[in-house]
């Protein structure tokens, strides 16, 4: 009885797999979109595609890169775009992600749209100067226990123009039977030292990207990249600034306030920096050489799990209770926040209590 019962979930297992193996060979083979003319942003490019791919990839194909986290799986968003003609409906995998005014505003996952026919699509004018990067891996220099700093040093482009604050994605090669997967990277380098690439990598148990960084990558590989990405950036006003990020965390931050120091922008400036243990820190001495370098800076580490009698004299508890001790009135200050999403909305939500406005509260979420 169980035999015949587990040949028959066999059977019809196997029928699905066909179906489904049918049905992808039909769309590439059988339905042949032919070329299919993509308009971007009202004439600014126009591309002659193959259809039949995802408009993410197709446009990769043609050199323009949209950000994707998650590599097409329709979990990340942040692969949106409008598309204002020739999108077809918006799919189930779509609609969690799509707000009542971005479905109203065309606005749809790249990954998910496929070129069956003519588009015309609009992008953000920054995407146009993003480019795909080739380069070796000069040092992987563990930071701590679970983070390394990767410098690379570009070889094709031999140059990148961003500015402190923004990411590239990095492509993992494949291993152990992973493909490669593309992941958002905050630099940690200066933009003065274009010919050159610095990340703040955190292991995440099993994860695929960090795992290759970790465990295969080598120094005197050759890496690939995309970028630059993103709007973390310093604003242009005079306001204050409080920083929190811990961790991997760190790295757009240690751009953006050597940044500072090098255009010399004195704005006061606090950096909170939370970890669990001394184990944790990193670049100690070089924020403490930093607060000596600038009057205007000042760097708090304060760690939550660190035993009592340990003989840490610096401050103590969960990073917000500490921003909320130094800061009880935070009304004139901006925010720069990096890490993760619990992380940002738990500081988001302390420094508005102290009187911070939201729309002076950046952030990169590493989600
Ligand atoms: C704009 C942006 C900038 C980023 N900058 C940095 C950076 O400078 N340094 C850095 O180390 N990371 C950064 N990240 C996070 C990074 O992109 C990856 O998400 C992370 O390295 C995990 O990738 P992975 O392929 O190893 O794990 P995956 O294979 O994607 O995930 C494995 C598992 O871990 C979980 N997971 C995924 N990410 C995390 C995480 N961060 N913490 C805990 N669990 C997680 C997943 O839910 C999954 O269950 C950034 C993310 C974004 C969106
Ligand atoms: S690439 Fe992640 S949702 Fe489209």
């Amino acid at each position: 009885m169980l035999v015949s019962i587990l040949i028959s979930v066999g059977f019809l297992l196997a029928c699905g797999l066909v179906l489904a193996g049918l049905l992808v060979l039909a769309e590439k083979n059988i339905l042949n979109y032919g070329t299919c003319h993509v308009d971007v942003n009202s004439g600014r490019k126009v591309l002659d595609v193959e259809g039949g791919s995802s408009l993410l990839s197709s446009l990769a194909e043609q050199n323009i890169f949209i950000p994707s986290a998650c590599g097409g799986r329709g979990s990340c968003a942040y692969c949106k775009l409008k598309v204002h003609e020739g999108g077809g409906l918006i799919g189930p995998v779509e609609e969690p992600y799509l707000t009542p005014d971005e479905r109203k505003d065309h606005v749809r996952l790249a990954c998910q749209v496929k070129v069956r026919r003519d588009l015309q699509i609009e992008i953000p004018d920054e995407l146009f100067s993003v480019s795909r990067f080739r380069a070796k891996l000069v040092h992987k220099k563990p930071l701590t226990h679970d983070i390394v700093e990767l410098r690379m040093q570009l070889l094709e482009p031999g140059s990148i123009s961003f500015e402190a604050g923004q990411y590239v994605q990095l492509e993992s090669a494949e291993y152990k039977g992973h493909e490669s997967v593309m992941r958002g990277y905050s630099i940690s380098s200066l933009p003065s030292d274009p010919a050159h690439l610095e990340l703040i990598i955190r292991r995440v148990p099993d994860g695929i990207c960090t795992t290759w960084v970790f465990d295969h990558l080598k120094e005197g590989a050759e890496v690939f990249f995309s970028g630059p990405y993103g709007f973390f950036h310093l604003s242009d006003t005079q306001a204050p600034i409080i920083c929190i990020a811990g961790g991997s965390g760190m790295a757009p931050i240690w751009s953006i306030v050597r940044d500072m120091k090098e255009k010399g922008i004195a704005r006061p400036t606090t950096y909170f920096f939370g970890a669990l243990t001394q184990r944790d820190l990193f670049f100690l001495d070089e924020f403490r050489q930093l607060e000596k370098d600038c009057p205007w800076f000042k760097f708090v580490p304060a760690l939550s799990k660190e035993p009592a009698d340990s003989g840490w004299t610096g401050e103590r508890g969960l990073i917000t209770d500490v921003v909320a001790r130094h800061f009880p009135d935070a009304s004139k200050h901006e925010a720069y926040l990096c890490g993760s999403p619990g992380m940002i909305d738990a500081s988001v939500a302390v420094l508005t209590k102290n009187g911070m406005s939201e729309q002076n509260v950046f952030y990169d979420k590493f989600s």
